[in-house]
């Protein structure tokens, strides 16, 4: 007799999922790739094709109702505070895109590598002489806003309490679809920041891209206060929460690997090599969510317009059908040809070039500066979250070395 428990099963709010998904991440590829979940309503597409494809086909697939499942809404319907291109299929969305996009090309972001690294080496000081720490408290949580607001121009003094409000947004209870309290506060103390600080600025005031945005324009008009406020909230959230757990995940997957650890540190130009698998492996987004605009069939299933679906970033990069029979198993000395670990086609990630860079330099930094680190697995605590993953305390101790600011 069939056990219950051998129900597939995906809640991607349920705790215990985070400790484990990519059990459940097999099951859904293997016997319902096109996965439906009765409570919460939606599908996951789970192999690496089917994601692709959906990313692709933003005509089928739209990210107008929302890319945060809990977020969903009717496609024609904005959010009322603030808008975000991430929200907007083409063609609206490549006029906003192009008003960015030349701020986080690979050339800009190489000019940026050693104020990243002087950054990194900042927070990397303040531990350093201990020779322990909490690597997401003292290192990387802090530094990926640190970057962003040089970007967006946002004051020194600013970026704790911005930090602290950005932090709170993705949080999510156990298995719960609804948005808690601290999350809905986090949110609003985040547009409440802008919408003060948008005051304070004046088109051409140098003060970095949030005031070089009030002197653009779309389609031949300035942009709203909402479409501004929109920049903000997602370069700030989408500029700091990814990138900070993409650090601290590779550090929990190294610390679990020292054979590859021993060797990043012999040779630190692996460092690009062990991010992009950690993108793959574990990347910090999980999925994205989409809103059907037409009735398809997909795997004998029939899917209907105005219905859910999780593009599953996680599940489709161990897929064996695109990555072999290794799939599952984490390596730094594996160049996949590609990864879905930014998405792909019109919403691929824009700050995918600072990430890798940003990625590179803290890898390269904890891996001089502190190599023989060991994480204390018993006291170290995940976030939890929809989509995201990550941890939100990662104590390490290493052999004590010297500061090397030069202020
Ligand atoms: C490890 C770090 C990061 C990961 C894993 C990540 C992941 C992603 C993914 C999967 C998407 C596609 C969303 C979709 O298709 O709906 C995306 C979009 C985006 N990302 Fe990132 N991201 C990271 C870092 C950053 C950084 C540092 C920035 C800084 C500006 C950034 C800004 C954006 C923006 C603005 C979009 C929306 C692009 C659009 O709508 O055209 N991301 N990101």
């Amino acid at each position: 007799m069939a056990a219950v428990s051998d129900e597939l099963h995906y809640n991607p709010y349920a705790f215990a999922t985070h400790d484990d998904p990519y059990a459940t991440y097999r099951r859904m590829r293997d016997e319902a790739p096109a996965y439906w979940n009765p409570e919460l309503k939606f599908w996951a597409l789970s192999r690496f094709d089917d994601v692709l494809e959906a990313f692709r086909d933003f005509d089928t697939f739209s990210s107008a109702g929302g890319v945060a499942l809990e977020n969903r809404r009717p496609v024609n319907r904005q959010m009322d505070e603030f808008s975000q291109m991430i929200e907007l299929d083409p063609p609206d969305h490549t006029l906003f895109r192009k008003l960015v996009s030349r701020v986080f090309t690979g050339r800009k972001v190489n000019d940026m590598e050693s104020s990243i690294r002087a950054i990194v080496n900042g927070y990397i000081d303040t531990v350093i002489e201990a020779g322990e720490g909490d690597l997401v408290a003292d290192i990387t949580g802090p530094f990926p806003m640190d970057v962003i607001s040089e970007i967006l121009g946002i004051p020194v003094g600013d970026r704790t309490e911005l930090r602290t409000s950005a932090d709170k947004i993705l949080i999510r209870n156990d298995g719960s679809m609804e948005i808690p309290h601290e999350a809905a506060e986090g949110m609003f103390e985040l547009l409440a920041y802008f919408t003060n600080d948008l005051l304070t600025r004046s088109p051409g005031d140098g003060r970095g891209l949030i005031s070089d945005l009030l002197e653009l324009e779309v389609d031949g008009r300035a942009l709203t206060e909402s479409e501004l406020l929109g920049f903000c909230v997602l370069f700030v959230i989408a500029g700091h929460e990814t990138t900070t757990k993409m650090v601290a995940n590779t550090i929990e997957l190294l610390s679990h690997h020292t054979d590859q650890r021993d060797r990043l540190v012999a040779d630190l130009s692996l460092a690009p090599h062990a991010i992009e698998e950690v993108l793959r492996f574990h990347n910090s987004t999980q999925y994205m969510h989409r809103t059907l605009t037409r009735d398809i069939e997909m795997h004998g299933q029939q899917m209907h317009e105005g219905d859910s679906v999780l593009l599953h970033i996680g599940a489709a990069n161990h897929d064996e059908r695109e990555f072999g029979p290794t799939a599952e198993q984490f390596d730094i000395d594996r160049r996949p040809d590609r990864h879905l670990g930014f998405g792909y086609g019109a919403h691929f990630c824009l700050g995918a070039a600072l990430a890798r860079m940003e990625g590179k330099v803290a890898i390269e930094e904890i891996h001089r500066r502190m190599p023989d680190y060991t994480v204390d697995h018993q006291a170290k605590q995940r976030f939890h979250s929809g989509n995201v993953t990550g941890w939100t305390s990662l104590p390490i101790a290493f052999t004590p070395g010297p500061k090397e600011a030069t202020s």
